[in-house]
């Protein structure tokens, strides 16, 4: 039977009789796709400080959704892993920026039409926040494993049945215990099996529990079909392997995806009222099963950008200016007898002898960098992207004062005593690894080494004699 003609089937049949699991023989297998990303922690567009960090966004997610919904009209999306947050949490300084961020970061989603994503560690330590903005998210959230009292909670619920052609599909969420949840074993079986009862023939859980963390789940059990195990670190080499785990006779088959919507994985999933067996290209599976297809498409930037999600981000960009000009505070003048920042012309004064490397450093055109991509209000670039960053006597975005760019003070330390005196005693010739790390962490810079990279730095007229 061909799809089209299946599709009729279902209409004539109406929902009622959908809603069982047995079905007569001579009704078809039963299609169903269902697309799934995972961890944006709160990522409009990734910041592309790195190489292997230059694919996701959500305006590219759209337009991969885009292109694929062609050949899957009305597949839902699913997200897993951390929604809104990453590590770094809410610094102070960056809260009106994370709350305007917020509101578009739901906007993208319900433009997208997630109809289920669950939350992770990250989202799990500011509970109060959370509690305030998951319904300005207007997303269905999904936790099967809750803590018994939080303020997050009633924004969420235990699960949610979609039904994808026909294929009544249950979605679980799952959280680590070390967040706060419940045991995860036991919640997903119980709740696995109320919607099995209720009709659901897949159940497919978003976890947020890591690849290490969701392994050790599945050992136990863990009742439902699908999980997809969010988590991966930024630099992770994300498997495309549909892994079989759990006790034998119904396992749960594993998938994976990358962070900040890197990927866009599509589970195509076959019922024929068979068990579940995963397919594998050139290894079919066994006559009369269910079977379940996973495949990751990279969301590239050389994609073009979904257009109506594209207008939103430029839009929060340019708000950025107004909402983080209205509470930018001043740096603190530095303490008496303590250094400030000068300036890289006013060090080029007496060092003539660094301004070839200078000008051929990267360093030197960090600002061009984010002027280009239209960050110069967005608090969180302009931080490592300047000198000095709201350190005392240092910049901040209402005042750069000549402080653009990663200059020689971001290495050596502020220099205006030692631009008085020309004593050694007042400015760090050595620049220990640790100053590197302060722009140059993981998240920014994932192949950094300082030995390599400070190589690139020595050059003759800085640190390598003339
Ligand atoms: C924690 C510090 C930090 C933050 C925050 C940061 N950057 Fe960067 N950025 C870096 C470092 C370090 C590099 C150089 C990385 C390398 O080459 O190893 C870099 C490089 C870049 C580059 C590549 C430049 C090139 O041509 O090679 C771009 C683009 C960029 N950043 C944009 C951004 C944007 C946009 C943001 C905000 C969303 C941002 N950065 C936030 C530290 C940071
Ligand atoms: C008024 C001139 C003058 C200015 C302005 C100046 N320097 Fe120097 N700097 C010197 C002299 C002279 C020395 C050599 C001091 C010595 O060896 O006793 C020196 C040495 C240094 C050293 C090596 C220190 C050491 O322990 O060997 C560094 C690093 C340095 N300067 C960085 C800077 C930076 C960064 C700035 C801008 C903030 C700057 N200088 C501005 C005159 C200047
Ligand atoms: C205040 C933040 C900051 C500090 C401190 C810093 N960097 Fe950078 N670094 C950057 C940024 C931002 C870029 C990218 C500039 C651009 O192209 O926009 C960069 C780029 C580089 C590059 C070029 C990388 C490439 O892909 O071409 C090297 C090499 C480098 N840094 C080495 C170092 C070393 C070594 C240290 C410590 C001695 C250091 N940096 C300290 C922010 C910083
Ligand atoms: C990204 C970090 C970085 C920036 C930016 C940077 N330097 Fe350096 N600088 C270093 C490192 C690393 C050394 C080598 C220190 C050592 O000897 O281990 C060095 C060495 C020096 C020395 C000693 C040179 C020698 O041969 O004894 C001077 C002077 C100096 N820098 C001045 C400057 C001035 C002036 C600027 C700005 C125009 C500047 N540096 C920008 C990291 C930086």
């Amino acid at each position: 039977m061909t799809r089209l003609t299946w599709l009729g089937v279902l209409l004539a049949l109406g929902c009622g009789r959908l809603s069982t699991p047995d079905r007569a023989p001579d009704e078809g297998p039963r299609e169903a796709t269902l697309f799934v990303f995972s961890d944006l922690r709160g990522t409009l567009k990734p910041c592309g400080c790195s190489p292997d960090l230059r694919r996701g966004g959500v305006d590219r997610v759209a337009e991969v959704l885009r292109l694929a919904r062609a050949s899957a009209a009305g597949a839902p999306v699913l997200h897993a892993g951390d929604l809104l947050l990453d590590d770094e949490g809410i610094p102070d300084f960056l809260r009106p920026q994370i709350d305007a961020k917020t509101t578009a970061v739901g906007e993208a989603l319900r433009f997208m039409g997630v109809a289920a994503a669950t939350v992770g560690p990250s989202d799990l330590q500011q509970p109060e926040w959370l509690a305030k903005a998951l319904p300005g998210v207007g997303i269905p959230i999904i936790v099967t494993n809750p803590p018994p009292t939080a303020p997050w909670v009633a924004g969420t619920r235990r699960s949610i049945v979609l039904d994808v052609r026909g294929v009544k599909v249950g979605v679980l969420g799952l959280i680590p215990e070390a967040s706060g949840g419940s045991p995860p074993g036991p919640a997903a079986r119980a709740e696995a099996d109320a919607l099995r009862q209720g009709g659901a023939v897949l159940i497919v859980a978003l976890s947020s529990l890591g690849l290490r963390g969701a392994k050790r789940t599945l050992r136990e059990g863990l009742g439902v079909d699908v999980l997809v195990a969010a988590g991966q670190g930024l630099d992770a080499i994300v498997s495309d392997e549909v892994e079989p785990l759990g006790p034998g006779g119904a396992p749960t088959y594993l998938v994976q995806s990358f962070v900040q919507g890197g990927q866009v994985g599509r589970l195509e999933v076959v019922m024929t009222g068979g068990p579940l067996a995963a397919e594998f290209p050139g290894e079919p599976a066994p006559k009369g099963s269910s079977t379940l297809r996973w495949s990751l498409t990279p969301v590239g930037w050389d994609l073009p950008r979904e257009p109506t999600i594209a207008s939103l981000m430029d839009r929060f960009d340019a708000d950025l200016e107004q909402i983080n000009m209205a509470t930018a505070s001043d740096p603190v003048p530095p303490a008496a007898g303590e250094a400030g920042y000068v300036g890289v012309e006013k060090c080029l004064e007496c060092h003539e002898e660094t301004r070839a490397f200078w000008e051929k450093d990267r360093h030197h055109d960090a600002w061009e960098t984010i002027v280009e991509d239209k960050k110069t209000f967005d608090i969180y670039c302009v931080s490592c992207h300047v000198t000095g960053f709201m350190r005392p006597g240092g910049s901040s975005i209402k005042k750069l004062d000549g402080l653009h760019d990663v200059q020689c003070e971001s290495c050596h330390g502020p220099g205006s005593l030692h631009a008085e005196s020309s004593e050694a005693a007042h400015i760090q010739r050595e620049v220990p690894e640790s100053t590197c790390r302060t722009c140059h962490n993981p998240k920014h810079s994932t192949r950094f080494d300082y030995d390599a990279y400070k190589k690139r730095l020595l050059v003759p007229g800085h640190g390598l004699g003339d």
